[in-house]
């Protein structure tokens, strides 16, 4: 579903990617981590159209999404979350589920004539705040309205940016179902980024490492976790033989 090749970032002196390849099927759940400014919010921020490349393609589907902006990727099924939460903090609950299913009954109307905002806001445990300010809500609320608004656009890319920070071991739990549920039901391709590699381990089939805007390994989690530079990365410390 995605196909990601030779994507390069730079800001100012610092290169956040460099050479970047990746790919994500359909039902599948890849884990995208890596120690902090490795680049993998600047990945997401490059396959949402959030930022522009310096070089290569994001081709989803087929169809090259590059290079066009935010709201041509959002049309064309790349639904996200931020690390920074990003709401409609002024618009209610529902409101904010409203704004991504009008633009989903535009591009795919045979999708969005699936999506119920009850069902959704029920699902994410959010019905009874639904008409309040979105901003008013409190922190672990609003992270599952960004995961619950980014589904009412019925996605073919969900991308993650972090969504169990802050949560506590039960709150990843009930997380975790959550986007297994996601995988079920949309079957979307979906990328995960958490620095909590117990939540990553337990959700993710494949696992791709980032160090320094480059991928450093990417493979099943045995793979992953076999390999003397990823142990590197994560320890600070070189491993011999
Ligand atoms: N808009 C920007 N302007 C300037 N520098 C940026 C910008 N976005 C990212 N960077 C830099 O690019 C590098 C990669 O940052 P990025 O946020 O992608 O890392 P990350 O892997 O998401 O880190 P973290 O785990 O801390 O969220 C860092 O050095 C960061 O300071
Ligand atoms: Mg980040």
């Amino acid at each position: 579903m995605l196909k990601i090749e030779a994507v390069t970032k730079s800001f100012g002196g610092v290169r956040a990617l460099a050479n970047v390849d990746l790919s994500c099927e359909s039902g599948e759940i890849l884990g995208l981590i890596g120690p902090n400014g490795a680049g993998k919010s600047s990945l997401v921020n490059a396959i949402s159209g959030v930022i522009k490349l310096d070089e290569g393609s994001v081709k989803l589907g087929g169809q090259n999404i590059a290079g066009h902006g935010a709201e041509f990727c959002a049309r064309a099924g790349v639904a996200r979350t931020f690390q920074n939460i990003r709401l409609f903090k002024e618009l209610t609950v529902r409101q904010n589920i409203e704004v991504a299913l009008i633009t989903c009954a535009k591009v795919r109307p045979h999708i969005a004539s699936k999506i119920n905002i009850d069902t959704l806001l029920e699902e994410y445990n959010l019905l009874h705040f639904s008409d309040v300010p979105a901003g008013t809500l409190a922190y672990g609320n609003q992270r599952r309205l960004e995961i619950a608004r980014a589904l009412a656009l019925g996605p073919k890319l969900l991308l993650l940016d972090e969504p169990a920070a802050g949560m506590n071991e039960a709150e990843s739990e009930v997380l975790t179902v959550a986007i297994e549920n996601i995988r079920r039901n949309v079957g979307c391709a979906t990328i995960v980024i958490d620095h909590d590699l117990q939540f990553i381990n337990k959700l993710c089939d494949r696992l791709c490492v980032m160090d320094q805007g480059r991928v450093i390994k990417s493979g099943d989690r045995t793979e992953v976790w076999a390999d003397a530079r990823v142990i590197e990365v994560y320890t600070g410390r070189p491993i011999e033989n």
